[in-house]
């Protein structure tokens, strides 16, 4: 087994699971020349459905994927575990913000943050993406003791990915040659997406859109808002995306990343750029292709930025007064 990555999947027969479980078993993390296997983990009413997903997987005859386990027992599915994906918890619906969840989901990342601790491999990492992820990381951070908290990553990958797309989109390039968009803060509707320091095919992201007002206004409000306008649109909340984000998001930390195409990765504050210290906020990171992150050093923040910036921290700070009981 130990050319095989084990991957733990929680929440896997909810939406963002089935269009999530086919892009790892097809390489989408790892990449072609390393095998998985899935440990799939569900509240035991869904397990029925969840063997359905593993029927289909078998169905698929992916050659990478070497196994699956199902099961409603976190200790199953975390065991030696090299990556666990988070997903699992409710969805926001319409009329919700996703802080709204916290009452409901918290809870769910003490006993997984523990279940980790006591069964995951020894290099693990865990990405969360069950809302409001930055607050549920650093719960399941807190509780798993002895598993470092740079172990412990929350996805803004999403967020990066769609205003890629809206810069590539309004200064009719491809969403391909846009790098270094920056989310700071929260996934929540006060993030800032930052196009300070973003390139468009090598040119300054604000030279190439050519019109600050639409930077200032419209861009930014397009990505704080737009889970909500999936969720109107679709009646649900968004899962081919998430499921693509998140497999961007873990496999950037098995490739490298330099600063001139930083990933959007939320983690453990140090209090660089001001970010207040102890809560799980975006920033821009480089990785070594080893599963390890470090923030960006040294990079301006004008005072737009910096009032963008402070309005996000100081929610993530409320979400962490709100669940200090559950800090472990
Ligand atoms: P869903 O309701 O379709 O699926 C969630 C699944 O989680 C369900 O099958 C449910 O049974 C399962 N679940 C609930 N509690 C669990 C537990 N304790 N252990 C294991 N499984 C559990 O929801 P979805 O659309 O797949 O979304 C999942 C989460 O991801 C939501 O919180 C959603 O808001 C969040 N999300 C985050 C991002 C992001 O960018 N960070 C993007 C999209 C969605
Ligand atoms: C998203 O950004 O699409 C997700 O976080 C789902 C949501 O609630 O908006």
């Amino acid at each position: 087994m130990s050319n095989v990555k084990r991957v733990a999947v929680t929440g896997a027969a909810g939406q963002i699971g089935y269009s999530l479980l086919p892009l790892i078993a097809n390489g989408g993390i790892f990449g072609p020349n390393v095998k998985v296997q899935l440990q799939l983990l569900e509240v035991t009413p869904v397990l029925n459905a969840l063997n359905g997903v593993r029927m289909e997987l078998e169905d698929c005859a992916f050659p990478l994927l070497h196994g699956v386990v199902c099961t409603d027992d976190p200790k199953v599915a975390f065991k030696d575990a090299d990556l666990c994906l988070l997903v699992g918890s409710k969805p926001r619906g319409p009329g919700m913000e996703r802080k709204d969840l916290l009452q409901d989901n918290g809870k769910i990342f003490i006993g997984q943050g523990r279940a980790i601790a006591e069964a995951a491999g020894p290099d693990v990492r865990v990405v969360v993406v069950g809302n409001p992820c930055n607050t549920n990381c650093l719960i399941a951070m807190k509780n798993a003791k002895g598993v470092p908290a740079e172990r412990f990553t929350a996805m803004t990958r999403l967020d990066q990915n769609r205003a890629k797309a809206q810069l590539a989109l309004k200064a009719g390039a491809h969403w391909s040659d846009v790098k270094n968009v920056i989310i700071w803060g929260n996934h929540s509707n006060t993030q800032y997406p930052d196009w300070h320091h973003a390139t468009i095919g090598g040119k300054a992201a604000a030279q190439a859109v050519n019109d600050d007002a639409w930077l200032q206004g419209p861009f930014l409000k397009t990505v704080q808002e737009r889970g909500k306008a999936i969720i109107e649109a679709r009646g649900k909340s968004s899962a081919l995306s998430a499921a693509q984000a998140a497999v961007d998001h873990a496999k950037s930390l098995y490739t490298v990343h330099t600063a001139a195409d930083s990933v959007a990765l939320c983690v453990y504050s140090d209090g660089s750029y001001g970010t207040p210290e102890g809560i799980v906020s975006g920033f821009p990171c480089t990785t070594d292709g080893k599963g390890n992150w470090k923030i960006v050093p040294g990079l301006a923040m004008n005072e737009f930025s910096k009032q963008k910036a402070a309005i996000t921290w100081k929610e993530l700070l409320d979400e962490r007064e709100m669940v200090k009981d559950l800090l472990g």
